[in-house]
């Protein structure tokens, strides 16, 4: 393991911003379950221990505590929040039970710099979030910083590296905050700045080589950043013994599956198995017109034909993914804590358990700009490193109702040409995801002389930072009328173009 920053996670829904902005000042770090034995801290190399902040009074009935133990391990400590309050609780300080919460900005006046507070001005905005207060520090503990409304706001006992704040440093809102993080990191601790991309790929390899030995790993490739960086990684490691299986399910997009085969068969040499079964999954959607039944289908026949290709390539131990952090993180949930309940509904769980193999996940210590990161510098081009993100279902939620060749090939001709104005104009990179969807609606309209009665395309474009939430994209009138005109022009069978302009909530970023 490498240096490692522990983050205990009381049940608060910032638990991984602290952990992102301790990765950002380069230094690794990892979230546990806030009863985490010590033992197992120390054997994870940990030379820090960050409490982090939790909806809980320490004096609830159900208020989380750690292993006391964690204090005796001679690493520092550093209480946010909750976080101060159980340091002040567990070292015999005094905390009392208030039921207004302080919330909100605040200023701190720093009475002592000290080491944690190296380099920042003696008066700094912080932004504040919780109940219960500091009446008496512990022994060994004095105030470094206060606001106007706690004399505790930060404590700190130098002499065995503990320190507490009340205030969040990391939310932007707090002023200098990733600042506070660093100097606990490199100054109190003694971390080094050392946690990079190149450092990754070189201890990624030698795990999945000391992981695999001899064996053989097989990865589904859909195309996407995930397991596209998943498959550069393992086929950095372990070359020809990892084979790719990529399926072409039919609900892809223009040139997706050509481009893959370019890639990944002919500039990496990747050991590619393009198995086509869109015959099979079209056969199977016929007239299905419901969105979970195609999901259903969708899933299931992809399970299907990716077991049966393991046959035809014969043997293998492995079952590589493209897993990320945020999707393993197992957040406590105390107080019913919303960030735990995230949708789950793009893995294709129990695979493994039916195909018997092992898991390997290369890439879930990694948030998703760390894994673009890893991309770039394993030579994955831009285009497939910034992709747009594209549900497992493709294109099959994207015709609305039952799907036919025929309304799959309109849509994929719209959607090339959107993609492609999106790109020369350089808004492909700015905004969330931009596609097409099929609207099986005939509409009139003219064509040099003649009456049509065509179907209608709709562009949905939209900003997000995590699809949770998203909004229309404001973008330029004239590239949207050159996409509209370009269609309505260069694809036969449609008539008519609109453009979605509905939010995230109330509406979804897919038609299904
Ligand atoms: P919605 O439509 O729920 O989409 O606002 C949020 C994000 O999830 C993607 N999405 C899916 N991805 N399988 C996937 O792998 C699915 O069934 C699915 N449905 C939606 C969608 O493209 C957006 O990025």
């Amino acid at each position: 393991m490498p240096q490692t920053i522990a983050v205990l996670d009381f049940g608060s829904q910032l638990t991984q911003v602290i952990a992102r902005r301790i990765r950002e000042c380069e230094v690794f770090s990892k979230i546990y379950h806030y009863s985490t034995p010590a033992a197992k801290l120390r054997e994870d190399n940990v030379v820090g221990i960050i409490l982090s902040g939790g909806p809980q009074s320490v004096y609830s009935r159900q208020a989380p505590h750690p292993d006391r133990a964690i204090f005796d391990l001679g690493v520092p400590v550093l209480g946010i929040c909750y976080g101060v309050q159980l340091m002040g609780q567990l070292l015999g300080g005094e905390v009392a039970h208030s039921k207004a919460r302080e919330y909100g900005h605040g200023v701190l006046t720093v009475r002592r710099a000290g080491k944690l507070f190296a380099g920042l001005p003696r008066k700094l905005r912080v932004w504040n979030s919780h109940g219960d207060k500091l009446t008496h520090l512990p022994p060994g503990f004095r105030a470094i910083g206060t606001t106007e409304n706690s004399p505790y706001a930060a404590i700190a006992d130098e002499r065995r590296g503990f320190y507490g704040i009340q205030f969040h440093p990391e939310v932007f809102h707090t002023e200098r905050g990733v600042e506070i993080i660093r100097n606990f990191l490199l100054g109190i601790c003694g971390a080094s700045a050392d946690w990079t991309t190149r450092d990754f790929i070189t201890h990624a390899v030698e795990n999945i080589r000391a992981q695999v030995g001899k064996g053989r790993v097989l990865l589904g490739l859909s195309g996407g950043v995930d397991s596209s960086v998943a498959a550069a990684l393992l086929h950095k490691a372990i070359g020809r013994q990892l084979t790719c299986v990529f399926v072409d399910n039919g609900l892809l997009r223009k040139g997706e599956r050509q481009s893959v085969e370019k890639l990944y068969g002919d500039h990496f040499h990747i050991d590619l198995r393009v198995v086509d079964a869109s015959k099979l999954f079209l056969r199977r959607l016929k007239g299905v017109t419901e969105p979970e039944q195609k999901r259903k289908i969708i899933g299931r026949t992809f399970v299907e034909v990716f077991e049966k290709s393991l046959k035809s390539i014969g043997h293998a131990d492995f079952l590589g993914q493209g897993t990320l952090y945020p999707d393993v993180i197992e957040s406590v949930s105390i107080g019913g804590n919303p960030a735990s309940l995230i949708k789950t509904h793009h893995n294709v769980g129990g695979l493994p358990e039916r195909m018997k193999l092992k898991l390997i996940e290369p890439l879930r210590e990694l948030f998703k700009d760390e894994v673009r990161r890893v991309g770039s510098a394993l030579g994955l081009p831009k285009e497939v490193v910034w992709r747009q993100p594209f549900p497992g279902p493709g294109l099959g939620v994207r015709v609305m109702g039952d799907i036919t060749a025929e309304k799959l090939d309109i849509l994929r001709n719209a959607d090339a040409i959107l993609i492609e104005e999106m790109k020369r104009s350089g808004y492909y990179y700015k905004v969330w995801q931009s596609f097409c969807v099929f609207l099986p609606v005939r509409t009139v309209g003219v064509f040099g002389d003649e009456r049509t009665y065509d179907y209608v395309i709709a562009m949905r474009i939209v900003e997000s930072t995590d699809a949770m939430t998203a909004d229309w994209a404001k973008l330029p009138h004239e590239l949207l009328q050159r996409i509209s005109s370009r269609i309505t022009n260069e694809v036969r069978g449609v008539g008519r173009v609109v453009f979605d302009i509905s939010s995230k909530p109330p509406a979804t970023i897919e038609w299904e």
